[in-house]
């Protein structure tokens, strides 16, 4: 791995020359692992989705970039618009490093209309000399034009009395008429909490702290980073990323978690009274999820699609991540359950439907085979123990998953994927299912796999690096046999 100097990482991209960045775009069009139908960065390294928003009959969706190489330098905004969530326009860097405030990064935050307005709430990441942090959270205004105006200093200066300043990423929500800002914070005895500010005066540059959220998770996690909360079917929803949680069983076996609690939040006293957190994916590569409204009023969900402090086979390429597809959120038996967006069927070329049996030794079934595709494979009769399915398989690879019927869990084994992230536990990502398989919904692309189980009841989630010409789609079992029908739709649009 190539090592990297401060200076190096806090580069402005205003500051290289254009031969540099097409040398470097010209690279990374070169890459076998290019994404086709998911939000991946030009160039550089993308995180979290920021300021998603659907505006004035168009969608704004942002990331955090870092235009340079794969690693995580000066960050800025890098924004797309879009009229479905299917197709995005570029638009290049939306907001930037350029006051004193935000002069180490332009950090994540969220989107919200004010009196006919768009603007962005964010956190303003600066460094001192001794290279201590100060955190601050920032507005900006998006202009009828496009172009962005900050307001001149931040509209919350600095963390409250008894926090670090691991402070931010704030997601600013309407509840009741009013604006309020839910933020992630570190308290003074490393634990992860989440804080509420309220805006007044219906003033965009007064925010007045209302307190910490009270939780249940006393002891959850040294940070709480990315939080959001919305209501949905009746219920109050928040999500966060907390890091610093041990794995335990199946769970929490990456390096840094993302789930969600269901319950109600008292705004008078701040107590939120909640079931119990859930991941809100189980494969091996989600971080830092955001929602927000779509025009039909539903709500949607977007993740990174990768975690901080691992190594990603394409970071020698000059890039690194992307975004998930969209995911519509409902509120079913007490979880959250998850569905792809429904307009990415507009996607959809070249149907191909089989039906038949799989056992051990052969299966009866048509021998599809892609590398960006859909695939909805109905678990008609099952009396097999373990049902395998391989995609994205050669002589060389294969991206396995299985299914155990006994213990209705699913199992998405990477192993054999082709070339493998590093910094990562394990080869296998596993879950129980609250009731026996009856359906996949698989989306996969290049160098992604996104696993759909019985109609959102649990997504796993993971890049996956193998050869080109690992293509083929193979089914099996343990012992006994399924009846199955697989619908295979080429997902074909170039990026
Ligand atoms: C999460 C995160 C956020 C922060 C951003 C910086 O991945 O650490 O907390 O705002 O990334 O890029």
């Amino acid at each position: 791995m190539t090592e990297w100097s401060r200076e190096q990482r806090y580069r402005r991209i205003e500051d290289v020359n254009k031969d540099e960045l097409e040398a470097l775009k010209h690279r990374i069009e070169q890459s076998s692992y290019r994404q086709h139908f998911h939000i991946q960065p030009e160039t550089g390294l993308l995180n979290d989705p920021n300021g998603l928003m659907f505006y004035n009959g168009t969608y704004y969706v942002s990331h955090q970039w870092f235009p340079l190489g794969a690693v995580h330098g000066l960050k800025y905004w890098f924004n797309y618009t879009s009229k479905d969530l299917v197709t995005f326009e570029p638009n290049g860097p939306i907001l930037k490093p350029d006051t004193i405030y935000d002069s180490h990064g332009v950090y994540s935050g969220s989107a919200f209309e004010f009196e006919g307005n768009l603007y962005y709430m964010y956190t303003g990441n600066h460094r001192d000399e001794e290279w201590k942090r100060y955190a601050s959270q920032m507005i900006a205004k998006v202009k009828q034009d496009g172009s962005i105006e900050k307001l001149n200093k931040p509209v919350i200066a600095h963390q409250p009395e008894g926090y670090t300043s691991h402070f931010r990423d704030p997601k600013v929500f309407k509840h009741h008429e009013e604006y309020y800002a839910i933020l992630g914070v570190q308290t003074q005895q490393e634990l992860g909490r989440l804080l509420l500010y309220k805006m007044i005066h219906r003033q965009i540059d007064q925010w007045e702290y209302i307190g910490e959220i009270t939780t249940e998770l006393e002891d959850f996690g040294y940070m709480w980073e990315c939080p959001d909360y919305f209501s949905l079917n009746g219920q109050d929803v928040i999500i966060f990323s907390p890091q610093g949680i041990d794995a335990k069983d199946e769970k929490y076996r990456n390096i840094y978690q993302s789930g969600y609690l269901i319950g109600h939040l008292n705004f008078d006293t701040l107590e939120f009274k909640h079931d119990t957190f859930m991941e809100l994916d189980n494969g091996f590569d989600f971080y830092a999820p955001q929602t927000f409204i779509d025009e039909y009023g539903k709500r949607i969900l977007i993740g990174w699609m990768g975690l901080p402090d691992t190594q990603y086979p394409t970071d020698e390429e000059g890039w690194a991540h992307c975004l998930t597809i969209p995911r519509e959120l409902t509120i079913e038996e007490g979880r959250l359950r998850q569905r792809p967006l429904k307009a990415l069927e507009t996607l959809r070329q070249n149907k191909e439907t089989a039906l038949g049996y799989a056992n051990k030794y052969n299966t009866t079934l048509h021998p599809y085979e892609g590398t960006q595709y859909e695939l909805i494979i109905d678990i008609l009769e099952n009396e097999a123990t373990e049902i395998y399915f391989e995609l994205r398989a050669s002589k060389l690879n294969s991206t396995l998953i299985s299914y155990n019927t006994r213990e209705q869990k699913i199992t998405l084994d990477r192993s054999e994927s082709g070339a493998l992230p590093s910094n990562v536990e394990g080869v296998t990502r596993s879950t129980y299912l609250d009731s026996p398989l009856k359906q996949l919904h698989i989306f996969v692309d290049t160098s992604s796999i996104e696993i759909f189980c019985n109609d959102g009841e649990r997504v796993l989630t993971s890049r996956i690096f193998p050869d080109e010409n690992a293509t083929a789609i193979r089914t099996s079992t343990e012992t006994g046999q399924v009846y199955l029908k697989f619908t295979k739709y080429d997902l074909g649009r170039d990026k």
